[in-house]
Formats: C-alpha cells, structure tokens, sequence
C-alpha cells in the first residue's frame, strides 16, 4: 500500500525555516578534517549530530578511531556516529552513510560571504557543507522527522553511519566496517549514500558509477635551503624547474594521460552501453558556461560524459614548497613536492597504476639529466565502483525521484570518488545505491558552494519519499 504523502510534502515546505535554521548550525561548526587546528570542530560536530539523531529516537554510539599522524603530530580522529532506528524484525533495514566534514574554506579563497555562516540569496542557500555533505545529511534528518510528526511509521529499519574524515581519505573507516560486518552491519538489507550530485541542475538522476583514484608525490630537491635568485640563478640546478618539467611530461594540451598503457586497461564499451548515453540530458554549453570556460577539449556530448565518467583523468593539484603569496620573490625554492592524482576506471587496477606512473616518471627523470635527487612516490588510492541499475535498491530510489519531480531520473556515472562505497558493498554483500539531491553548480569544494533552497526541500521530500518506497521494494 502505498501511503500518501501529499500533505507531508506541504508541511516540508512549510517547514523551510526550520530546515534552514539546522543547517545553519551544522555550517557554522568548520569541520575541516585535513586542517589539523580544526579537528576539535570536526570532533565537535560528530557529537552536534549525535544529538540529533538521538531527538528522533535513534540509538547511538560513538566509535572510537583511536589517533593519527598529520604534519609531525600525533591528533585524535573524529569518532564514527553509527546510530540505529527501529530494530523490528519484520522490517528490512536501511543503512545510511553521509560525512560531516567538510574541505577548507577561507573568505580570501573569494568567497562573497563568510563560508562558515549560511548565508540565502536568490533561492540559494551558500556556506560550506552546504551540499557536500551537511545538506543532503539533515536531509535523512528532516525525512524522518516528517514521518514521525505525521504518524507515519516507516516500512524499514533505518541505521546511520556518518563520519568525519571523508574529505581526508576515510581514515579508520574502512578497518571499522571491516570490525563491525557482524554486528552492526549485519542485517543490512540497502545501503543509500547522498553524497553526489544531479548531471545538470533540473533533471535528477540516480548515480550508478563512480572513478576511483590514486594520488602522488613527486619530490625534487638538491640545494640545502632556498636561495636568492640573483645571486644563484643560472648557476644552480633547480629543484622547481625540474619538477616543472617532469610534470608538464605527463598530459597533453587537450588533456591526455601520456603514461603509456593506461587507456588499455579501460574496460571496452559495448554498443549497449554507449547507447544509454543517447538519451542522457546533459548540455555541454551549460557545463562550459558553468565553469567559466571559453574551450573544452571536446564538446561533443558523449565524447565529454565518456571522459568524465568511464575514461582515467589526471589533475596537477600544487606544489608545495613553491612560493604562492602575492606579490614578487625572487627566490629559488629548495625543496618541492608536486601533486597530481589519476581518476581511475573498470578495469583500472591501482597497484598497476601506481607502478606504471612512477616506471613513467623515473624513465621521464633519466631524460632530463639533471643532478637533484627525485623522489616520487604514490599516495592514497581507491578502486573505481560501478553497479547494475535495475535493482530493487535502485528501482525504489527512481521511484521516489518520479513521486517527487514527476520524471523518470537519468542513470549517471560521476567522474568523482567516494571509495567507502565499495566497501559497503563489499561487506554487506548488498545494494549500494548513490541518491544525488544537489545541483551540478552547487560548487562543492570550491568558492561560494550552495545548495538551492529548492534541491534542500525537495531532498527531504525525495529522501523520505525513498525510505516508504522501500516498504515494496
Ligand atoms: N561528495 C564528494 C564526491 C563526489 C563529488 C561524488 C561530486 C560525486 C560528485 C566527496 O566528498 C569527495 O569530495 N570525494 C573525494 C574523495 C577523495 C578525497 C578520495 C574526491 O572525489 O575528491
Ligand atoms: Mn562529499
Ligand atoms: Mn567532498
């Protein structure tokens, strides 16, 4: 029986300050997980949500991740909120994972207004977290709430798991899951994770594949500190130029990776698969528009998605060590470390990788000659994560998505990576469905990111709208 929820829906929208009002909260709370200085905030806001939970009836507990090393020092990890509502054993249950951390921001990166105050201007709500991932996480928040000032009892059991050091790698996590698969992941029967976005910003979709990753280091140094330019330069053998120069061996103009080998493993497209992209809406104008762009390396629509989502990209990141402030310095830099990662595709392996690119940055280092020392090196890597669209998990996600917005959402991939969601599929052996809310503008990571007023509300009524649906899936 499918219950009605038409006037819940107009409650959710009648409910908007409130909505608005918990997310200026959670905003407020700068839960930066890679700035060390602020791992007391990010400690701070796992508890916040905590409470949370607990008002609408959920049992929590805090795992507790023990400490990790981060620029010389030793510092506590946020602990783990798992929470569980409802332990019926007629129902199935729903496991939900979101993340309460949230990547730096400074209103000198050029932000309009303060990142960490919510600020509503034209329908939009901005502040960091906003939509990555604060926003979709009070959505599950309200959802529920809804249900229960309406007496509506929900078909499944609901846990959570929200963390917070996604932005940082997930450290700790994957090693808890593994310790908790017999306790509090048994008896999971769904797992939903709203911590992607829509293609576009008026079609939804539902998220069926993501990229995988992995980061490297590329050391290079020689001289024992940092140098006056005028007196050395000409005479030395830059660290900086020879990074430069290695690093500028490893793409194209239009964006290429040039290690050899890497585009042979991409699993072939099937004329089937590639046929689903025909009838994806996506307007690549608006996507160059969108990033301020006057030239894509391609503009074709199905080339772009392709490369967005089933194709390795690489990405230079910074050079630390490099002089970046305003204003001139004439300086040699002594020691630089480069930073790029590779997006990483079925069948992708990352330990091939990772061997082939530092195999094609040492072969690269002999050819420059130069007499400093190099040292490159992998970082953190995650397999890439692809999944059948036509389960129940993802029949009921579609479901919701056509009660709320009348269409049929679009099966998408993201070029993206949340790695924790191969392990949940792999340790509870069940689907993992990704469940965008926010826009494709909603600019996470990056300056003023928002989240529409209207993809908030909306989020709550589709999120709810899932958890009933899953009472026939
Ligand atoms: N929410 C994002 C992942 C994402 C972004 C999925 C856009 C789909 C569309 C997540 O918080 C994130 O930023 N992930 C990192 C993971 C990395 C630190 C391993 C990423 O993709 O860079
Ligand atoms: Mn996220
Ligand atoms: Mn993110």
């Amino acid at each position: 029986m499918t219950v009605d929820l038409t006037n819940v829906f107009q409650q959710i929208d009648g409910d908007y300050e409130n909505l608005k009002e918990l997310l200026r909260e959670a905003v407020a709370i700068q839960s930066v997980s890679g700035d060390p200085s602020k791992r007391d905030e990010t400690i701070r806001m796992v508890h916040w949500m905590k409470e949370k939970l607990e008002q609408i009836g959920t049992t929590c507990e805090l795992a507790d991740l023990g400490t990790q090393e981060l620029e010389g020092k030793t510092i506590k990890l946020p602990p783990v909120l798992l929470g569980t509502l409802g332990n019926d054993k007629n129902k199935k249950t729903l496991l939900v994972y979101g993340h309460l951390d949230v990547q730096p921001a400074a209103k000198s990166d050029g932000w309009d207004t303060e990142p960490f105050e919510l600020v509503e201007k034209d329908g939009k709500l901005f502040g960091r977290g906003s939509s990555d991932d604060k926003g979709p996480v009070l959505c599950w928040l309200h959802a529920i709430r809804a249900a229960q000032k309406n007496n509506i009892e929900l078909p499944v059991n609901v846990k959570f798991c929200f963390e917070g050091m996604e932005e940082s790698g997930s450290v700790g996590l994957p090693e808890l899951l593994e310790r908790e698969k017999n306790r509090f992941l048994a008896g999971v029967d769904f797992v939903c994770i709203s911590d992607s976005y829509w293609l576009g910003t008026k079609k939804p979709c539902l998220t069926y594949g993501l990229r995988g990753i992995c980061s490297f280091f590329v050391e290079v140094t020689g001289i024992k500190q940092d140098l006056h330019s005028g007196v050395f330069g000409g005479v030395i053998h830059e660290p900086l130029q020879d990074l430069m120069w290695v690093m500028s061996q490893l793409t194209t103009v239009d964006n290429r990776i040039k290690i050899p080998g890497l585009y042979e493993q991409v699993a072939p497209l099937s004329a089937a698969e590639e046929k689903t992209y025909d009838d994806i809406e996506f307007d690549v104008a608006e996507f160059r528009d969108s990033v301020g762009a006057s030239h894509l390396p391609t503009e074709d629509k199905k080339t772009l998605l392709l490369r967005r989502w089933r194709e390795p990209s690489l990405a230079f990141h910074g050079i630390e060590g490099a002089f970046y402030g305003p204003g001139e310095k004439t300086v040699i830099p002594s020691k630089v470390i480069g930073k790029f990662s590779i997006r990483i595709v079925p069948d992708m392996d990352p330990e091939d990788v990772n061997r082939r690119t530092i195999e094609y940055l040492n072969k690269v280092w002999a050819e420059r000659g130069s007499p400093n020392v190099f040292k490159p090196r992998p970082g953190h890597s995650a397999k890439p994560w692809v999944v059948d669209v036509n389960d129940s998990n993802f029949l009921a996600g579609a479901r919701a998505m056509k009660r709320v917005h009348g269409v049929e959402p679009d099966r998408i991939r993201e070029g993206c990576s949340i790695p924790i969601t191969l392990t949940f599929q792999e340790l509870t052996g069940k689907s993992v469905l990704l469940l965008p809310l926010g826009a494709a503008d909603d600019m996470a990571h990056s300056q003023n990111e928002k989240n529409n007023k209207w993809n908030y509300v909306e989020g709550v009524k589709t999120l709810l709208a899932y958890i009933m649906e899953l009472g026939s899936a």
